[in-house]
């Protein structure tokens, strides 16, 4: 059986943990948040994800396979696989990934390493990184001792669990065999469900990882950018979406229009892998274009809220996570465009089933309500910004007796227009 050490207990780091623990590892993962740390000891997962509370409590409290410590110092005789799963947050003003959380955890590493450990990294990173958390290490210790892997995660939010075990693939980036048929033997489990493993070297995977975002993150900006021709000429962008995905060169997935993409991922690798190539004198123009095309879409989607409802009155906002089954608000593009509508001078009642106080912490002066059917009562104007399957099939008869205006912005394409039509609602979808 393998020992694994996981150092940073955030989404990345606490998935990969619980889910290693299934497969049966032994797993210490390492934070130096105490207050988190405590959280966690007690079988509580500090943020939602589905089966997640459920894996932890079983693997702290029944299997005890995972156990939690501040510090990775004493924990090393015993480790064979050192992952770094800490943050690469993006550098205020500048589009970088801040990697000064990994580096230091390289630098521990070097100071507490006793025998033979691969040193993983999963943190999402810029080409090159790897490598130099593996200069680190060897400033200070025998290059015999460790060798670095580059192991990106593709774990969405809302369903980490099941991506972490039944993934598309998994992609590891070695220098050597031996750190290969090590990374092999760890991901074993997986070879009963035939999943690609594919071996690369580190530079390699670095970049599949963040040419995979930023490929989907250009196929939503892509059909945004075709939603906004179709509300012009009276096409619909459902029906384009569809009739494209068919066919198997383009695939069906990440062809959902909405507000733009948002999340913890996809806008900040975007930036970051442009000026990653920007470092090396390459200009991704696609992938600049994609960041700017999302970053303009909020002030687009804004405009026409504004033009289309009467000046400072209350709106109903349904929908602040950045997407469904997740209390995750980073980066939402759901908060953006009701902070802006609150800075235009309208009262925004709002209601998500999960992100209420993630939003209430990033801004207070959204008016928050326990339900959606309390959140539209006086408004003039209802908008979906995110689409959880509650909001999939409310009664609109109800909610209709409340409403000052019978206004919907269907920013997520949820319902059928006639529907709404039908109750004499006006209906703004996207690219419809
Ligand atoms: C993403 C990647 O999918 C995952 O592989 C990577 O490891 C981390 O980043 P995540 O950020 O959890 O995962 O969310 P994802 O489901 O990819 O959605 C990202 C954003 O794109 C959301 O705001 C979502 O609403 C938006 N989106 C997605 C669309 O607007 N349309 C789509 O068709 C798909």
């Amino acid at each position: 059986m393998m020992n694994l050490t996981i150092v940073g207990t955030g989404y990345v780091g606490l998935v990969t943990g619980a889910c290693f623990a299934e497969f049966g590892y032994s797993v210490t993962c390492v934070d130096k948040d105490d207050k988190r740390l405590e959280m966690l000891k007690s079988g509580k997962c500090p943020f939602f994800e589905p089966g997640m509370d459920e894996l932890l409590d079983k693997h702290i409290n029944k299997t005890k396979l995972i156990s939690f410590e501040s510090t990775i110092k004493n924990n090393l005789d015993n480790t064979d696989i050192i992952f770094i799963t800490v943050g690469t947050p993006t550098r205020r003003l500048e589009d970088e990934a801040d990697l000064s959380f990994v580096y230091q955890v390289a630098e521990e590493i070097a100071d507490s390493i006793k025998k033979y450990s691969l040193v993983v990294t999963k943190s999402t990173i810029p080409v090159g990184t790897t490598r130099e958390v593996k200069k680190i290490i060897s400033n200070k210790i025998d290059q015999k001792l460790f060798d670095v892997v580059s192991n990106p995660e593709f774990l969405r939010e809302g369903s980490a669990i099941n991506d972490f075990i039944r993934p598309d693939r998994v992609v590891i980036g070695t220098d050597n065999q031996k750190s290969e048929n090590i990374m092999k033997e760890l991901y074993r489990p997986l070879f009963l469900k035939e999943t690609p493993i594919v071996a690369t070297s580190i530079e390699t995977s670095e970049i599949i990882k963040y040419a995979s975002n930023s490929f989907l993150a250009t196929k939503i900006a892509f059909i945004n950018e075709v939603a906004d021709l179709c509300e012009v000429v009276g096409a619909d962008v459902q029906q384009v979406a569809h009739a494209m995905g068919i066919d198997k060169r383009i695939g069906s997935k990440f062809l959902n229009a909405g507000p733009g993409f948002g999340g913890s991922c996809f806008p900040k690798d975007v930036k970051a892998f442009a000026s990653t190539a920007k470092n090396k004198n390459i200009n991704l123009s696609i992938i600049n274009a994609v960041n700017k095309s999302n970053e303009d879409r909020i002030k687009k989607i804004t405009g026409k809220i504004v033009s289309n409802i009467k000046n400072k009155s209350t709106i109903c906002f349904l929908g602040l996570s950045f997407k469904p089954n997740t209390d995750d608000v980073r980066d939402s593009t759901s908060m953006k465009i009701a902070s802006n509508l609150f800075e235009k001078g309208y009262s925004v009642q709002c209601y998500d089933p999960k992100a209420m106080n993630n939003a209430k912490k990033e801004n207070s002066n959204l008016i928050f309500f326990n339900s959606a059917y309390e959140a539209c009562e006086g408004a003039s104007a209802i908008i979906i910004g995110t689409e959880w399957n509650e909001f999939r099939a409310l009664n609109f008869k109800k909610i209709s007796k409340n409403l000052k205006e019978k206004i919907i912005f269907d920013l997520r394409n949820i319902y059928i227009p006639e529907d709404l039509k039908e109750l004499d609602f006006k209906y703004y979808g996207t690219g419809k």
